[in-house]
């Protein structure tokens, strides 16, 4: 069972979310997505996606709130945290796309939370993303 104090850390952070989401552009697909980041160093970055007329340009709410952590606060950074939410009322797991751009920075049992179809579901980000693509130039041990 999860702790309370936890519980109601990540109730702030999806809160950071949803209110992000209303910074969102998307004129294209009216998809307002928002994400919230814990730092290791307690800070709380967001994000939001930004659309494009050339549609494959469009950058996510988890990604955009990912570049501005490290501009804002240097390549060293951990995230320990990772809130997504929505204005559509929709079951929106991070994409792929970004599951391999966060997991750069985030520690395997750092908690996600997203809008799932039974409700809110949390889970460890090591279970979102479990086959991460590591660059190891002597070769894959798979
Ligand atoms: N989007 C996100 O911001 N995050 C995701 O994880 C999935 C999709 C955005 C991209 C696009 O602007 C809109 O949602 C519809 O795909």
């Amino acid at each position: 069972m999860r702790h309370e104090a936890a519980d109601a850390t990540l109730d702030l952070l999806m809160a950071a979310a949803r209110r992000s989401a209303r910074r969102a552009y998307a004129p294209y697909s009216q998809f307002r997505v928002g994400a919230a980041l814990r730092l290791k160093n307690g800070e709380i970055v967001t994000g939001v996606n930004v659309e494009n007329a050339s549609y494959g340009m469009t950058i996510c709410a988890e990604r955009a709130a990912l570049v501005r952590a490290v501009a804002e606060h240097g390549p060293g950074i951990r995230i320990i945290a990772v809130a997504v939410a929505n204005l559509n009322e929709a079951a929106s797991p991070p994409c792929g796309a970004c599951r391999q751009m966060l997991a750069e920075f985030t520690e395997p049992d750092a908690p996600v939370v997203f809008p799932a179809a039974e409700g809110t579901r949390v889970m460890p980000f090591s279970e979102v993303f479990p086959l991460v693509f590591e660059l190891k130039p002597g070769g894959a041990d798979f």
